[in-house]
């Protein structure tokens, strides 16, 4: 569950119906109870059975179960929201089964209903997990197409070195290049790819550049989840090439771009 399942995630919408053996889910359901993120928050998940709960998504066909996952609301509910959800997605990859983050097309209340969501606690996302058909359904494909999903911007406009005016270049990236290039091929609420790195020596900081519409009181802010999602496959990438270090609030107040928030670095401790 590392580079290789990285590499090997994409979004499945088409699922071919059948349902996850027993002891898959019971596999699934062990990892989610101990499944952690350096954000010091945690995650509470839960498997949902789609008949059952009567939940549904316009955009997904033939799942028959769910991940679904809450957290309590406070600062850095939705990056460790993020990190640990990707966790789980990694996981079932690893498996062989198929998910889509999904935060804006799902039945939210269906969902937050099976999820017994309190008022301090918000449900930013979900996922359907099941085996991918064969072929993607005509919407899907569309989708795909629309967002430009096997897609992502080029390593030197989302990666700098020292600060916002110089673009770091995957050949100049050391021992970063690869955890940087998994950041890059990281799922991102309508592919918008948020996140923005500033690499000084030892230390990589993380920006948010946020887009109109994606923070609301009702599910926080869901690129925030996009930077938690980040943060899982660079320390994912770190671990397995053998850096060690952690994420710290160090904010090294480096002049950003407008829209640009700095949100979390990671520092090498070797
Ligand atoms: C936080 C988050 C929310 C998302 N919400 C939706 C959604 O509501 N509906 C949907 O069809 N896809 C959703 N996606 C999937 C993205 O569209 C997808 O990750 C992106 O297009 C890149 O494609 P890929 O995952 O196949 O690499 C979401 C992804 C993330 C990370």
């Amino acid at each position: 569950m590392g580079i290789e399942t990285i590499k090997r995630r994409r979004s499945v919408r088409t699922f071919d119906g059948s349902v996850v053996p027993r002891e898959t889910l019971d596999l699934i359901t062990k990892f989610m109870q101990a499944v952690d993120n350096p954000f010091g928050v945690p995650v509470h998940f839960a498997l949902l059975d789609a008949d059952a709960d009567r939940l549904s998504s316009p955009v997904v066909v033939g799942a028959k179960t769910y991940i679904a996952a809450k957290v309590e609301r406070q600062e850095r509910a939705e990056e460790a929201f993020g990190y640990s959800f990707e966790k789980v997605i990694l996981y079932v990859t690893s498996l062989g089964l198929g998910s889509v983050w999904l935060a804006a097309t799902l039945d939210r209340r269906a969902f937050e209903t099976a999820m017994d969501l309190k008022p301090g606690e918000i449900m930013p996302a979900a996922s359907p997990l099941g085996y991918a058909a064969d072929k993607m359904s005509l919407r899907e494909k569309a989708m795909r197409r629309g967002m430009r999903s096997d897609d992502r911007a080029p390593f030197d406009e989302l990666f700098f070195v020292g600060d916002f005016g110089h673009p770091l270049s995957s050949e100049d990236a050391g021992a970063w290049r690869v955890p940087l290039e998994m950041v890059r091929v990281a799922p991102s609420a309508t592919n918008r790819q948020p996140w923005r790195v500033v690499v000084q020596n030892d230390a990589v900081h993380f920006y948010e550049c946020k887009a109109r519409g994606y923070e609301k009181s009702s599910t926080g802010d869901i690129q925030k989840v996009d930077l938690g999602i980040a943060a899982c496959h660079f320390e994912t990438a770190l671990e397995e090439v053998g850096v060690k270090g952690g994420f710290i609030q160090a904010d090294p107040r480096i002049a950003a771009p407008d829209n640009c928030g700095y949100v979390f670095s990671y520092t090498r401790k070797d």
